[in-house]
């Protein structure tokens, strides 16, 4: 099986030097600009071909029947079908029962591990007859010749469905997982010598992708989670799309963003929000490479069909390299708004939050808690939320950004909250639960929280943590809830 840093090294070659024109050509003819040839062949017509290299594993989970095994068989119709049958197998028994408990829909338990293999090859026309209405069906020819024509119609009862569907608490398809930071940046370092960055790919930005979500690049339902890597000198072409995305940087300076002609300096635990449809392009001005995660709203807008790009020049329009970006000079001053931007905005003005400035809010909250002030979340854990000062809301419409810090001997609270997060651990280590599951986590590390599954973590050394999530979005819609599961003091 390949590796998808195989492919991409065997195709990087062919795209060094392609300049934009060409891609921006074949964008707007609607041609295929996958880096691979064979596998934009094979992908016509039943795969989309708007998007460029980054969103090739997507298309090959989706065009695994018409893409050739090169083409990422990760992605593939392997994964795919073993996603399914594990999917099937995982859940109907015990929504049977607990549906069959409340006497909804599913009239018998023991029929729900019969349906799953078949329901998960999709042979609805094979599904036991009696099964559905009453496995006491004296009538289970015409009850399966009735399934055969939904089947046919591609119509679906909802009493086969509803465990799935309308499940008792959330059952998140993403799982626990954690990302090991000395696994994953050695792999991003590599791709900065074999992976040329430029227009086309657009970012030599490495995904998470949830074990649970069929090898999508997404880290959870909503949320997409990356490592991006920029050598000295290099520039990451500019432009600009609906996604919301952020930078938080974990190791390393000397790179900057140009949003809209302004350069921001981007460094060790700066949080740099990118609002949607903004210019942006970044520049390696220093003499070392650098990596940051970025964070974004892609699978939500996926998922959702609410995506426009655009692209803009090749290089960024200034290699200026201030200190302080321009947003900063007129927002960055506590408690203080210009009076000519009074106006509420759906997203933060501010493109640089300084880790100064996060680092002293902690410090302070867990200094004021040892001189007996009730400040904290709770004993020991100190966290500050990113805000957008025009509202005092999150930073964007759809993602949430905070960062906690445990003192030493620590433990949290163990918490369920509907919707999905991702955390790095930036300094410090601790032992981290997310249901169930343990890591043993220290710098750099990466682990994603899925919905409703409780969160616990203890430390004895201290930990620092960013957090962010799909929040916004939840809260928005009124679906948000949260519960205390337990309480460790
Ligand atoms: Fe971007």
């Amino acid at each position: 099986m390949q590796r998808l840093s195989e492919h991409i090294r065997e195709n990087a070659a062919e795209d060094v030097g392609r300049g934009s024109s060409e891609y921006v050509a074949e964008r707007a003819a609607g041609g295929v600009v996958h880096r691979s040839p064979e596998c934009a062949r094979e992908r016509a017509p039943g795969v989309s071909s708007e998007y460029a290299s980054g969103h090739a594993p997507v298309r090959a989970a989706e065009g695994a029947a018409q893409c050739p095994a090169e083409c990422g068989p990760v992605y593939g119709s392997e994964h795919a079908s073993a996603q399914v049958a594990e999917g099937a197998v995982e859940h109907p028994a015990e929504y049977a029962m607990e549906q069959a408990a409340d006497g909804v829909g599913l009239s018998s338990p023991e029929c729900a591990p019969e349906y799953a293999p078949e329901q998960a090859a999709g042979g609805a026309a094979e599904y036991p007859a009696g099964c559905g209405s009453g496995c006491d069906s004296e009538d289970l020819g015409e009850l399966g010749e009735l399934y055969r024509g939904f089947a046919e119609e591609l119509l679906v009862p909802l009493w086969g469905e509803i465990g799935e569907l309308m499940p008792l608490v959330p059952q998140s398809k993403a799982v626990a997982h954690l990302w090991r930071w000395d696994r994953v940046l050695p792999m991003v370092e590599r791709a900065g010598e074999l992976v040329p960055v430029g227009r086309g790919g657009e970012r030599r930005a490495i995904a998470l992708a949830n074990p649970g979500l069929g090898g999508r690049p997404f880290a959870a339902p909503m949320l997409w989670a990356a490592i991006q890597y920029l050598n000295p000198g290099e520039d990451a072409p500019v432009h600009r799309h609906t996604q919301n995305a952020f930078r938080f940087v974990i190791e390393g300076e000397g790179v900057w963003t140009v949003v809209n002609g302004d350069p921001v300096a981007m460094r060790r635990g700066d949080f740099l929000p990118q609002p949607g449809w903004n210019w942006h392009g970044h520049h390696n001005s220093s003499d070392r490479p650098m990596a940051w995660l970025d964070g974004l709203d892609i699978p939500f807008q996926y998922f959702t069909d609410t995506t426009f790009f655009e692209f803009g020049p090749d290089e960024v329009e200034t290699r200026e390299a201030p200190q302080l970006s321009r947003s900063e000079r007129l927002w960055s001053h506590p408690g203080l708004r210009p009076l000519s931007r009074l106006r509420p905005t759906p997203a933060t003005p501010m493109l640089a939050y300084r880790w100064e400035h996060t680092d002293r809010a902690l410090s302070e909250q867990l200094a004021l808690e040892a001189e007996g002030y009730d400040v904290t979340l709770e004993p020991g854990h100190a966290a500050v939320r990113f805000t957008n000062p025009t509202t005092g809301g999150d930073v964007m419409p759809t993602l949430r950004a905070e960062f906690h810090r445990l003192a030493p001997d620590t433990a949290t609270a163990a918490v369920r909250e509907v919707g999905a997060s991702v955390y790095q651990i930036f300094e410090g280590a601790g032992e981290i639960t997310v249901a169930g599951k343990k890591w043993y986590a220290s710098r750099g590390d990466l682990f994603v929280v899925p919905s409703w599954q409780p969160l616990a973590i203890e430390t004895s050394s201290g930990l620092d943590l960013f957090r962010f999530s799909d929040t916004p979005i939840i809260e928005r819609l009124e679906l948000h809830r949260g519960r205390v599961e337990e309480v460790n003091r």
